[in-house]
């Protein structure tokens, strides 16, 4: 993996309100029996946008897991958990916005875009360590780094941190409308959720009203008045906006708002061997006081801490963005990507400097899939 995507530190939200899940749709047997594999006790085995939308299939048997002779070990489809992931995670797949290809996974000094995977957990020359977490160390398979490492693909959680995505919304009904829907905000909502929206009463951009839905329209919240222009607020920080045009009656629209399947909290401050990036790079989280009473063995930057923390003066107040001006949010050379941010308590960590996926490397041009 290179340097720093616009992935950002650690962000914990207050949680939004979630109303009481329903299940969404008839299972049988079978597939509970699979379902209680994947996660007991939950009505819904997994988070949006890892679950099954009214346009998209994604449940207990489709596609992940098959009841029957599974290649791969704990009944998944793919003989091996990136190539699970990647099925769907491709240039083609149904998660072809994000991509995750074999050619991207890191190679230090030399390619790559993302975090190794598929690599042995222990590299003697990089110091790196079986994780400390008990859930990454059960899913370190064949002593290598996977997906499932780092990712619980069936639980996008706020507590792990990361940075959320508000999707943007697909018509899924269309009835003839001209206008068009957007969706917007900062998701702060506890975990993962699919937003369906339906006209309730055909009109413009300023007079159309609708109504949105968190269970796959099963229930659904009070109706709303577009307010054209204006973001129309939610809930847990997500907004929808109406474009010029018409609304039909009846027409729908849905989008996933939703964490990153982490499977451990990112870097906390203070972290201790909890936290994900210090853990299996333990042996080089060092603070400034490590630099002064260091033992000669290789570290990182110092991380855990603010700026100007040794007192010594030589930090800035704030970085400077890559065209050399005070770095501004989003970065005032017009690439966010490449901005240097700190977690919620404005210190240094590994993802100060460093991004996991889609990161080139380069603060000239702007990172993505
Ligand atoms: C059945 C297809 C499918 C499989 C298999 C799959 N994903 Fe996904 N995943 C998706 C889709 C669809 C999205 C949403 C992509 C988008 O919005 O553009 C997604 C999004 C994600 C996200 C981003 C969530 C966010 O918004 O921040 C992560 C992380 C993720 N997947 C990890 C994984 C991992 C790890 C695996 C393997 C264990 C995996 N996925 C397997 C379909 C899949
Ligand atoms: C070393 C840990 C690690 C490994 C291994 C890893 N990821 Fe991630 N991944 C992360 C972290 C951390 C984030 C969240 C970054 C953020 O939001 O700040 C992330 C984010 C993502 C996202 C959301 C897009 C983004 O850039 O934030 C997708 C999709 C994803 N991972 C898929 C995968 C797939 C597929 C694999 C295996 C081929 C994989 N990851 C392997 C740690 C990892
Ligand atoms: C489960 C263990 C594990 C976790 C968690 C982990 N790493 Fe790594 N990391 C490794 C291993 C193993 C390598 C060596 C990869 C190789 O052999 O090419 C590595 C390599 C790296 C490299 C060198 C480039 C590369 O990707 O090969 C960087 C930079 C890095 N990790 C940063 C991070 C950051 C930032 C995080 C937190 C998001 C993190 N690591 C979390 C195990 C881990
Ligand atoms: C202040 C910025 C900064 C911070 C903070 C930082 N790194 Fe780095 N890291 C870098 C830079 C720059 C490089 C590339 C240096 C090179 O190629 O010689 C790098 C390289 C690496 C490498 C690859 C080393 C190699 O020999 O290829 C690993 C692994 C790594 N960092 C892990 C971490 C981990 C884990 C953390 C958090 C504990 C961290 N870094 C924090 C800037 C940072």
């Amino acid at each position: 993996m290179s340097m720093r995507d616009q992935s950002g530190g650690v962000m914990n939200h207050p949680s939004g309100s979630v109303p009481r899940r329903r299940r969404s749709r008839r299972i049988d047997l079978v597939v509970v029996a699979v379902c209680v594999l994947a996660q007991s006790a939950a009505v819904r085995a997994s988070d949006p946008p890892h679950w099954s939308s009214t346009s998209i299939t994604t449940d207990c048997t489709t596609p992940c897991h098959v009841t029957h002779q599974a290649a791969g070990g704990g009944l998944t489809t793919a003989a091996e958990n990136t190539n699970l992931c990647q099925s769907c995670h491709n240039a083609s797949g149904i998660a072809s916005a994000m991509p995750v290809d074999d050619v991207h996974s890191a190679i230090p000094g030399v390619s790559g875009t993302s975090h190794a995977f598929a690599v042995d957990a222990v590299n003697v020359g990089l110091h790196t360590q079986l994780p400390i977490d008990n859930e990454m160390l059960l899913r370190i398979m064949s002593d290598m780094v996977v997906c499932s490492t780092c990712h619980d693909q069936h639980a996008a959680k706020d507590s792990f941190g990361g940075s959320s995505r508000v999707r943007p919304a697909q018509r899924t009904t269309n009835l003839g409308s001209t206008g068009a829907l957007a969706s917007g905000g900062t998701f702060t909502g506890a975990d993962g959720v699919w937003y369906l929206v339906e006209i309730v009463q055909a009109g413009t951009a300023n007079t159309a009203r609708f109504h949105y839905s968190k269970d796959n329209g099963i229930s659904w919240f009070p109706n709303l008045n577009a307010a054209g222009a204006t973001p129309v607020a939610l809930d847990s920080g997500v907004a929808v906006t109406f474009g010029s045009g018409s609304y039909a009656a009846g027409e729908r629209w849905e989008f996933a708002a939703t964490w990153p399947f982490l499977r451990a909290a990112l870097d906390l401050p203070g972290g201790d061997g909890s936290a994900m990036c210090r853990d299996c790079h333990r042996t080089w989280d060092m603070d400034h006081v490590a630099v002064e009473t260091g033992d000669g063995a290789p570290k990182s930057h110092p991380v855990g801490v603010v700026l100007g923390v040794n007192g010594r003066g030589y930090d800035r107040a704030a970085p400077l963005d890559g065209n050399g001006a005070l770095q501004g949010s989003p970065g005032v050379d017009g690439n966010a990507t490449n901005d240097l941010l700190f977690d919620g308590n404005g210190n240094i960590q590994c993802l100060t400097c460093h991004g996991v996926h889609f990161v080139d490397s380069n603060t000239l041009t702007e990172d993505g899939p």
